[in-house]
């Protein structure tokens, strides 16, 4: 079959394009180069609240009325919840849970003594910046793992986030947990929180980690 010659006005539309195309090209692998890491699930564990506690806000240092804090290093937890462009994702809630200074969970099933003033869990939802924000004291630790902090992050049109964040002052810690080993160097990256001392004093934390959603 002979191939028709394209028209000049065909040929110079087609010209035109090669460079449009070219530089859709190189927008697609800059994005993907500035693309987040996604925040790796991890497993919920045993004690992810059946029963929630009468009091759930923000503030973990401190239960209900109490005027007491709990025991440990004050920790103020901050980051924003971001899709993989780092778009900002508002209206998200984040639930967030971990043990007190004794290493005990505070849940039905727990056993032995724990920090009373200690909420155990709390709630909130992310504001117009995708931002979340948690006052609770440093976790202790229990046989078998690093200092974590158990989230769930869930999203209108996503499907839940369940995961824990580790601390990045605790590397040799963090090495020996088995659940902690199992992620690739940058989801551990991901899931790591990033610890400034002194922020508001003595014994207090500022630790900072953006939450990535698929
Ligand atoms: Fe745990």
């Amino acid at each position: 079959m002979k191939l028709k010659p394209l028209s000049r006005r065909k040929l110079l539309f087609l010209t035109a394009a090669i460079p449009v195309l070219g530089a859709a090209n190189r927008l697609s692998f800059a994005d993907e180069l500035v693309r987040r890491t996604v925040t790796p699930r991890q497993t919920e564990g045993p004690f992810y609240p059946r029963r929630k506690p009468s009091d759930v806000d923000n503030d973990l240092a401190v239960f209900g009325n109490s005027e007491d804090l709990a025991v440990g290093d004050l920790l103020t937890l901050k980051g924003r919840v971001i899709d993989r462009q780092g778009n900002a994702i508002s209206g998200a809630r984040v639930e967030l849970w971990h043990c007190d200074h004794l290493g005990q969970y505070h849940h039905v099933d727990a056993e032995g003594p724990s920090d009373t003033n200690f909420q155990g869990y709390g709630e909130l939802t992310t504001n117009e910046a995708g931002s979340y924000n948690f006052r609770t004291v440093k976790p202790g630790k229990y046989p078998g793992r690093a200092r974590h902090i158990h989230f769930k992050v869930i999203a209108a049109g996503r499907s839940p986030l369940t995961s824990q964040m580790y601390f990045d002052d605790e590397t040799d810690s963090n090495m020996r947990d088995g659940i902690y080993k199992r992620l690739s160097v940058k989801e551990r990256t991901a899931v790591t929180i990033e610890i400034r001392s002194g922020a508001q004093g003595e014994n207090t934390l500022e630790g900072l980690l953006d939450i990535v959603l698929a």
